[in-house]
């Protein structure tokens, strides 16, 4: 037998809760506190279920811990009468210390010492397997995540950089809550652009700039064969028929296409990297088999959708408003959305997932929609697991220097605009050991709170200064946050090692600041399931926020350092590691690496 958790060594005391269907008790324990109420409601109102109330459970409003609105049950009689049956019913126990009687509402106050018992154990117990704030809700099953997806040859542009922000926080929200994640970098490595760049580096073309930097290289040869082709018609038509080559598989005309795209990958491989971003696979466009394009083609002929203009074939979807698309061009090459069709069919052949994401700027919306509606026409049963995450845009994101058309460009300036910032504190300055790499980090962090703090769907105005500015909800204020969380330890070494959890008196944990972080530390497992049905990042950015704020009105008054009573001073310290552990697994949650030093 395994030895049983720190938390239900302590439950065992506690009086005894029913199990209800959905909750992990052992991975969040306001579980238990939601249950204990939902319990005492449904003993005094028998005709509902422990369950039934348990979801009407709600985070209350302003110091009051939890809520129920009791209309939402529909029982017959009046809401004072049902009010009233609980308020007799009601006996303090370990788990609820009162309940208060408003209008439609019970307002619920949890038992102090038990909360914070319970919660800085598991956090302690679960943040030392990197696991607090998990669930196994996606257990056995699988997910097919796809971000980021640059072109190669083209610009990386915010587009695609809000693609990947959000991605790598989906991939890692997906595993916290125990899914099977396989993510995908769907690269533009496909279609007429490489045609005209054939064409275009034959004149243009350096081996050795590209093997400095492929991607720089091969939108400098874009650029100019792009300007060429403006002038002169047969630009396009010699690109188009080198693509046509391509396509058909001619090898000599593959060669070099083959090489830009693995320095191209090399590089992005290293750049995500600094971004603390990865993928199981990159894919392309170039590797969907043309079996399905063709198969697609075939069955919506059959079903009367395709219209044919001048040779091109056209699905029509103006029956479902989403208007007519090209499935093929007149001479026979494939295009995106036909590719699109194919690869989501050979995905499902390959990995039977259970669900598949695709984040996609909003621009994309119809795109997206029109290739799940053919899926779906198709007749796969599967087409329902495809899913669109799609966000807005940012507006006017250039580095000092002019338009930023590069990722690296990006990870530069927030770098050097945040060493600019950190050197205007020389004192501090100067006892910070490697600044070049802590202030890419906070650059780093800056410039994805900023993409991660508001809903998905608005556009928002990319500002340096705004993002990188210690003041205000900002990247470089929460990194602050959890450095200053780190320092506790190194700052009061003689109150280390803590002992162990049960040895922690935490009855001495009096203040309402301290009340109130432990509280948000316990609902950081609900801030990750609301996540995952959201796909919001924000809620978890704002979550940070709120935590970040809680600690830092407390810092005054909830001192470690300068307290006389040793054990105050230990349950003190402990409640700000197990802070520090919980913001740490928030930022994680968001890509970012927490610093601990700055
Ligand atoms: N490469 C595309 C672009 O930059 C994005 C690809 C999105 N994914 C997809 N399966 N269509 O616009």
């Amino acid at each position: 037998m395994s030895t049983p958790s720190l938390v239900s060594s302590y439950t065992a005391n506690l009086p005894t809760l029913p199990h209800v269907a959905g909750t992990e008790p052992e991975r969040c324990v306001l579980d238990s506190f939601r249950t204990a109420i939902a319990k005492l409601v449904s003993e005094a109102l028998p005709s509902l279920t422990v369950e039934q109330v348990y979801t009407g459970v709600d985070y209350g409003k302003k110091g009051v811990d939890f809520t129920i609105a009791l209309p939402r049950f529909r029982l017959p009689g009046k809401v004072d009468e049902h009010a009233k049956k609980v308020l007799e019913k009601f006996q303090p126990d370990d788990w609820i210390e009162n309940v208060v009687h408003d209008k439609n509402f019970l307002h619920f106050t949890l038992r102090t010492p038990t909360l914070f018992r319970l919660i800085l154990s598991q956090v302690h117990e679960l943040s030392a397997k990197s696991e607090y704030g998990t669930n196994t809700s996606g257990k056995g099953k699988k997910v097919i995540l796809e971000y980021s997806s640059p072109n190669i040859a083209k610009s990386f542009h915010v587009g695609h950089l809000r693609s990947t922000i959000i991605g790598a926080f989906l991939a890692n929200l997906y595993k916290a809550c125990g899914w099977e994640v396989v993510s995908l970098n769907y690269l533009g490595d496909w279609g007429t652009q490489f045609g005209l760049i054939a064409v275009g580096f034959e004149k243009y073309g350096s081996q050795e700039e590209l093997e400095k930097d492929a991607i720089k290289h091969l939108f400098e040869v874009y650029v100019k064969v792009n300007a060429d082709a403006e002038k002169d018609p047969n630009v396009k038509v010699e690109a188009a028929k080198f693509f046509k080559r391509m396509e058909d598989g001619d090898e000599s005309a593959l060669v070099n296409w083959r090489v830009w795209r693995e320095l191209s990958v090399k590089k992005y491989e290293e750049e995500y990297a600094r971004l603390n971003v990865q993928f199981d696979h990159y894919i392309g466009e170039s590797m969907v088999g043309k079996e399905w394009q063709d198969k697609a083609l075939e069955r919506l002929s059959e079903m009367n959708l395709i219209d044919d203009h001048e040779g091109a074939k056209l699905v029509n979807l103006e029956k479902w408003k989403m208007g007519k698309a090209v499935l093929r061009k007149k001479d026979g090459t494939s295009i995106y959305l036909t590719r699109d069709i194919g690869g989501a069919i050979e995905r499902y052949e390959k990995y039977k997932f259970d669900k598949m994401i695709y984040v996609v700027a909003s621009q994309q919306d119809l795109h997206l929609s029109q290739f799940f509606k053919v899926l779906e026409l198709m007749g796969f049963d599967w087409a329902n697991r495809l899913e669109h995450v799609n966000y807005g845009l940012v507006l006017g994101m250039s580095t000092r220097k002019g338009t930023a058309v590069f990722l690296d460009q990006i990870i530069k300036e927030a770098a050097s605009v945040m060493h600019e910032q950190m050197k205007k504190n020389e004192e501090k300055y100067k006892s910070v050991e490697n600044p070049e790499e802590v202030s890419q980090e906070i650059g780093i962090t800056g410039v994805k709170i900023q993409d991660m703090a508001a809903k998905r769907i608005n556009n928002y105005t990319f500002n340096w200064d705004r993002m990188l500015s210690f003041e205000g909800d900002t990247g470089p204020y929460l990194q602050y946050a959890h450095v200053r969380l780190s320092s506790i330890s190194r700052k009061n070494p003689e109150l280390l090692p803590l002992p162990s959890p049960s040895q922690i008196d935490t009855s001495l944990l009096t203040e309402p600041s301290a009340r109130e972080i432990a509280f948000l530390l316990g609902s950081y497992p609900d801030v990750v399931k609301t996540a995952l049905k959201t796909h919001e990042p924000s809620g978890v950015v704002t979550f940070a926020f709120r935590l970040s704020h809680a600690i830092s009105s407390a810092w005054e008054t909830v001192v470690v350092k300068g307290e006389k009573d040793v054990e105050k001073a230990r349950a003190r310290m402990w409640l700000y590691l197990c802070a520090r552990d919980v913001l740490g697994a928030a930022l994680r949650l968001l890509s970012i690496k927490p610093l601990e030093r700055m």
